[in-house]
């Protein structure tokens, strides 16, 4: 027999000489909650492990993140009043903005990435001004070019806008580039699907007040083609790295995308994915790590160059210990 597969197998180092996919730390960002107050460390129910934190208590954690290796981070705020235009949003003392200039003071070696989306702070949930039953497209986009410019003032790295508005990139490209931002990158979230993988992320971000669903505005999960498409206008529009998003369920649209594209692709875990994973192996049915490892790994080997997930931190000490990577 000539062919005899197992020889590469035999041994672990050879295992992980002949790897097919590699996985850095530099290619992880945490997604972080932060709440309008002080003092505040809450767990998030639906996210077991995951918390809560106030601009003060915020330092811990990005420290505690810089320290296991993880370079990027991801704000989602949580502001202590509503209204109908999503004005926490753009508002120079919001909380992402009020989160960006405490983190950058306190661990300033972190790369801060502010997400663009209004549902967070509209008493009506969506993400974007309401008309009649709708959201109104092209009366949220100064909106979204507002927030993004604010949240760059405040120290913000990047962009993600997360609303899934047509022609938001543009918007946000013009408006960045007349504050004199000709350098911050925006990262879209191009391909974002309208998922039930986002539930507890609703609860998280206080955001699961909303009416109906978001299916007007995000990606029939029955898609593929229609990925491309999305893509291709936000990159014509300015985008400089595009994503994918949820991740587990998707995997043929990551690697769909980065067949199509060049440049970077990110994939997006979402809360749903980190939630079941933890229930499972809380009720002793699954190994958590290798559930994470496993899974992990399936969204770079589908194409994923940076990955958004809510186990950063595991993912980069299974790097150090050589689990994977
Ligand atoms: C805001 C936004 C959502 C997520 C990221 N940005 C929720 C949504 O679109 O309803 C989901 C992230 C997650 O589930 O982890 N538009």
């Amino acid at each position: 027999m000539i062919d005899r597969y197992r020889r590469l197998r035999m041994d672990e180092r050879l295992r992980d000489m002949a790897r097919e996919t590699r996985i850095g730390k530099s290619s992880l960002i945490y997604p972080i909650f932060v709440e309008e107050g002080k003092n505040i460390i809450k767990e998030i129910a639906a996210m077991p492990g995951q918390k809560r934190y106030s601009p003060d208590t915020l330092p811990y954690a990005l420290e505690e993140l810089a320290a296991a290796g993880v370079k990027n981070v991801m704000f989602f705020g949580i502001p202590k009043e509503k209204d109908e235009c999503g004005s926490g949003a753009f508002c120079e003392n919001g909380i992402a903005q009020q989160a960006l200039r405490a983190a950058k003071k306190a661990v300033p070696e972190l790369y801060y990435i502010g997400d663009v989306c209004m549902c967070e702070y509209t008493s009506h949930g969506h993400c974007g001004i309401i008309k009649g039953d709708s959201v109104d497209n092209d009366k949220t986009l100064p909106l979204l070019a507002r927030t993004a410019v604010s949240q760059v003032e405040a120290g913000a790295d990047m962009v993600a806008p997360s609303d899934m508005m047509d022609g938001r990139v543009a918007v946000i490209r013009q408006a960045l580039d007349e504050a004199g931002y000709i350098d911050t990158p925006i990262m879209s979230y191009a391909a974002k699907y309208a998922s039930a993988f986002y539930g507890p992320f609703r609860e998280a971000a206080g955001s699961d007040n909303f009416k109906g669903n978001r299916k007007t505005y995000q990606m029939d999960f029955h898609n593929r083609r229609e990925a491309r498409k999305e893509v291709d206008k936000d990159l014509e529009e300015g985008a400089d790295l595009v994503m994918v998003k949820p991740a587990l369920s998707y995997l043929d649209i990551i690697r769909e995308i980065k067949d199509h594209v060049n440049v970077p692709v990110a994939a997006y875990s979402v809360s749903g994915e980190y939630a079941m994973i933890k229930a499972a192996a809380a009720a002793g049915m699954v190994d958590e790590a290798n559930i994470v490892a496993e899974s992990t790994v399936s969204m770079y080997r589908a194409g994923a160059d940076i990955l958004i997930t809510y186990f950063a931190k595991e993912v980069a000490k299974m790097i150090d210990e050589g689990r994977i990577g």
